[in-house]
């Protein structure tokens, strides 16, 4: 199966090792205030993750990790602390800016794999590059392509309703792959899963990585953090392990 279009991995070696980091937080910091109360959920991270790792992010219910997530996707900003993504200081950015961003260097997966329910497959797919502004008959190809190399030919114009779970999360792979985005990040991916299509998924991510695309994972799956280049743990808004494997 080939899942990179235009990426080869050049070596086995974690990117962070030679310098080139595509994530670099220093000291990040996130309160969530909701008037009555202030909750600090991020209490003071640094995290470099350099080309092509794998990482897992593990840690107990309500650690941090998918405020962490969101803040690396772009969903949102720090309260406190610097963040560049790819080299670019996302702290200063507008709104718009940190959209565009979102849409050029980040493919989200998420649990309940956030499809559009009433359109195809193959137009879930094309939705990033709709808005990256790709003409027609590209996205329609990249779509086919990406859609085929997750093992969804056949699938193209079903619905989000008419697959099954593994099946649309595939698709969300595909989808969240179409933009060439410099990192995949993906928010307990096989939770809604049984363990047969998460299976599936797991390879899925293992072809990507070992294709040199850069994953960050967060699992409360032992079996799919286990295939990770590297782990970190998160309790209570703090990294307490961070260890490559
Ligand atoms: N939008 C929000 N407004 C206020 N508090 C929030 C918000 N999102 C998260 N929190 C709080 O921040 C803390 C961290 O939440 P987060 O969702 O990052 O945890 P998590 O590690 O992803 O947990 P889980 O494993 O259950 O998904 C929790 O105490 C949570 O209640
Ligand atoms: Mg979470």
């Amino acid at each position: 199966m080939s899942l990179g279009l235009t990426k080869t991995k050049t070596n086995g070696v974690p990117a962070a090792s030679n310098g080139s980091s595509i994530i670099h937080m220093d000291a990040i910091r996130k309160v969530y205030d909701t008037g009555k109360v202030k909750v600090e959920a991020l209490k003071g991270i640094d995290l470099a993750i350099g080309n092509g790792e794998f990482v897992a992010i593990v840690g107990p219910s309500g650690s941090g990790k998918s405020t962490l997530m969101n803040l690396i996707g772009c969903l949102d900003t720090p309260t406190d602390g610097r963040y560049e993504l790819a080299g670019e200081h996302v702290s200063d950015l507008t709104r718009d800016q940190l959209a565009d961003i979102r849409n050029r260097r980040v493919g989200f997966i998420f649990q309940n794999f956030n499809l559009l329910p009433h359109i195809s497959a193959s137009e879930n797919v094309e939705m990033p590059m709709l808005f990256g502004g790709l003409p027609v008959r590209e996205r329609r190809e990249r779509a086919r392509t990406l859609l085929e190399a997750v093992g969804l030919g056949d699938r193209t114009e079903h619905k989000p309703t008419e697959l099954s779970g593994g099946q649309m999360q595939r698709v969300a792979i595909a989808r969240a792959l179409a933009m060439e985005p410099a990192i995949l990040l993906a928010d307990e991916p096989t939770g809604n899963l049984d363990s047969s299509s998460g299976g599936d998924i797991m390879t899925l991510f293992n072809d990507l990585w070992n294709q040199g695309r850069t994953l960050v994972i967060i699992t409360h799956d032992q079996a799919l953090a286990t295939r990770a280049s590297r782990i970190v743990e998160i309790h209570d808004g703090r990294i307490t392990r961070d260890e490559r494997q």
